[in-house]
């Protein structure tokens, strides 16, 4: 196995609110990225997802714990976003909009690599439109962000970002903007980056379905908390904590690749609000919706279980022999899951079965 290109170690970040209050955004966050490698980190709104993006980016310093490029804390800025780009959300905060395609690409170019020529330049910028498929590219060299669709503004700035020559790239939902029928194009463009540059990759999503389609391994965070992770396959057919197992029955089917938050959480909702982060729950910050809650949960937050293969998950079922709980908890039981929340859930297991139905 290669070294991990980024990592970060029992990372906290906190944010004062008010006058003497705290948000603990994150919290004992432990990631490490691998050349050539996918993670996707999957949560609900709210759950540290892009603070932990911008802690690995440099772009705010951990409370606590740290954060290794190259097994190393120190480096500058400019040197470090030469290592590791983040991609946003929305591409056009992402971009200078007073300039054209060319000089947004050329900027990044000189700034990073000092390329001067300009003929050097203009064939590099080339280049790069026509790596993220944005071809010829002299049709795009000399639009302005607003005269590109919301893909190909994307495109420019994950070109933007590969002109730096990254080893790292964190993507935070990049592709929850753009319209569905590109999306698909978008995650392949990824995936081609992920094998032919051996970049590292953090995908950051709400969608299981794009995650399971597009990454090599999953991390699940909730409420600030990573509580499972491992490989994909192993992690979606077998999920080990409450949580995922919830995320995963209660997903669209992958076969539609949709990507709808507000279909992703539907059965999450029937659970209730996700906690606070200025007063989380004490121990296990699931417990308040978790139909296996044991006194333990309320007291103390649970370790860490290793669980073979790379797999991991955060909950006491695992520390208290209860692990079979969970995995004869198929399916067909999940409205045992849902029955437990607050809300009452009418259909909440038919649902999942009508999205299947769709189509032709
Ligand atoms: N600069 C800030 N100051 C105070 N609180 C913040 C700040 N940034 C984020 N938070 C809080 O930290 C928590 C985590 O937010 P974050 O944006 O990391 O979640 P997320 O998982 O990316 O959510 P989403 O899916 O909606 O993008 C939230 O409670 C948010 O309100
Ligand atoms: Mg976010």
């Amino acid at each position: 196995m290669s070294e991990p290109v980024l990592e970060a170690r029992d990372v906290a970040k906190h944010f004062p609110v008010g006058r003497r209050g705290v948000v603990r955004a994150v919290e004992d966050a432990t990631l490490a990225l691998l050349p050539g490698r996918i993670v996707a980190l999957v949560g609900e709104s709210g759950s540290g997802k892009t603070t932990l993006a911008r802690v690995l980016a440099r772009f705010y310093p951990p409370t606590s714990g740290e954060v290794l490029l190259h097994g190393r804390a120190g480096t500058g800025r400019r040197g470090y976003h030469s290592d590791v780009q983040l991609i946003f959300q929305d591409p056009f905060g992402s971009l200078n909009p007073l300039h054209r395609v060319r000089y947004n690409l050329e900027r990044a170019l000189r700034l990073h690599h000092r390329t001067r020529d300009r003929r050097e330049l203009e064939r590099q910028v080339l280049d790069l439109l026509e790596r993220v498929s944005l071809s010829p590219a002299g049709d795009f060299v000399d639009k302005f962000p607003h005269e590109l669709s919301g893909g190909q503004r994307q495109r420019v700035v994950i070109a933007r970002a590969l002109a730096v020559r990254p080893k790292v790239l964190l993507g935070d939902e990049p592709i929850s903007m753009l319209d569905v029928s590109i999306r698909l194009d978008m995650l392949n463009l990824l995936a081609r980056l992920r094998d032919e540059d051996g970049l590292a990759l953090l995908y950051i999503t709400h969608d299981i379905a794009s995650a399971r389609y597009l990454c090599d391994d999953i991390v699940v965070m909730y409420a600030g908390r990573m509580i499972e992770g491992g490989p994909k396959e192993d992690v979606i057919a077998r999920p080990r904590h409450p949580y995922t197992k919830l995320l995963i029955e209660s997903s669209p089917d992958p076969g539609r690749g949709e990507d709808d938050r507000a279909a992703l959480f539907d059965g999450a909702d029937e659970l209730g609000e996700p906690p606070s982060l200025v007063n989380p729950p004490a121990g296990c910050r699931f417990h308040p919706r978790c139909p296996f809650a044991m006194p333990e949960c309320e007291q103390s937050p649970p370790p860490r279980t290793d669980l073979g293969g790379g797999h991991w998950a955060h909950c006491w079922l695992h520390q208290k022999g209860r692990a079979g709980d969970l995995a004869s908890t198929t399916h067909a039981a999940a409205p045992a899951l849902r029955a437990a929340g607050p809300a009452d859930a009418p259909g909440a297991a038919d649902d999942c079965g009508d999205g299947k139905e769709e189509g032709p």
